[in-house]
């Protein structure tokens, strides 16, 4: 543990420079991108990150491309000072904390669209545009900090597919590393919107995981019977689902024998959208 807070790069040349001077000592960096809000899931990345390289920056960027006009950028929490106090503990060494004008200056015109796994009828069915604001606002990040690795939460399973996907197809030289889901006692995905949910929503919100669990204890009959009952059960507690889905853990798929299969889920309690997804 360490109080001292992170040095808070805000352009591209101070974090370029940071990283060139542990880069000359030989250093190895982790970049764990991130928009904010952070809470016990994100310093779990950063722990992750710890263990794979000596100098961690943590990047924090609501970035407004991977929010569709009618989703909640604007609302979106912001807790800059909070998350400082979050990352001197955990012993972050940087934070690059640029503005949206660095990010996207006058005349931009280039954007990252990924197809494959970014598009399979999941999470890019209900947000159309959302892969590509992610893609291009992480290959950006890649190239600005040039990180040795970068580790992304596998709550965001589609997200982490889509990165995995554009890394190797942009040749950048980021080993991208996925870090398991952290989850509330109750089994809730720890997640940055989880604060929208109202006390009674709150209470609802954990059936999503052990539905998931009891839909994953049940495939061994019949797969497809199984994902329609989980459907079902979803409903029945109060959520709007959006999707359940059975997919193949690589491309995301449909899934096919001798790749790990995944179960994936996405539903609504009121106004908040929940993720969430295990291995199966
Ligand atoms: O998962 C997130 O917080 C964001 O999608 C990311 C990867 C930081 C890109 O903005």
């Amino acid at each position: 543990m360490s109080d001292e807070t992170p040095a808070v790069a805000r352009t591209i040349d101070e974090i370029r420079a940071r990283v060139a001077g542990w880069r000359a000592e030989g250093l190895k960096v982790a970049l764990v991108p991130t928009m904010g809000a952070l809470h016990a899931g994100h310093v779990l990345l950063v722990e992750t990150a710890r263990r794979h390289a000596d100098r961690v920056v943590v990047s924090i960027f609501v970035n407004p491309t991977q929010f569709a006009p009618t989703e909640d950028f604007t609302a979106y929490p912001r807790t800059f000072e909070a998350d400082l106090r979050t990352l001197a503990a955990v012993a972050a060494e940087a934070v690059y904390a640029p503005a949206v004008a660095t990010m996207y200056p006058p005349g931009a015109a280039t954007t990252v669209k990924v197809e494959g796994p970014a598009a399979v009828g999941l999470e890019d069915a209900s947000r159309p545009f959302h892969f590509a604001g992610v893609a291009t606002i992480v290959a950006k990040l890649f190239t600005q900090v040039a990180p040795d690795v970068a580790v992304f939460g596998e709550k965001d399973f589609q997200q982490l597919a889509v990165i995995r996907r554009m890394t190797a197809d942009l040749d950048l030289a980021v080993e991208v590393i996925g870090s398991p889901t952290l989850r509330e006692a109750d089994g809730l995905a720890m997640s940055s919107r989880n604060v929208y949910l109202s006390p009674d929503e709150r209470a609802k919100a954990p059936a999503l995981h052990r539905i998931l669990q009891e839909v994953a204890a049940a495939l061994g009959g019949d797969p497809a019977a199984a994902v329609a009952k989980g459907r079902a059960a979803i409903a029945a507690a109060g959520f709007d689902l959006d999707y359940l889905e059975l997919r193949a853990a690589d491309d995301l798929g449909e899934p096919r024998p001798g790749v790990p299969w995944r179960l994936l889920v996405a539903a609504r309690l009121g106004q908040t959208r929940l993720i969430d997804n295990i291995a199966v």
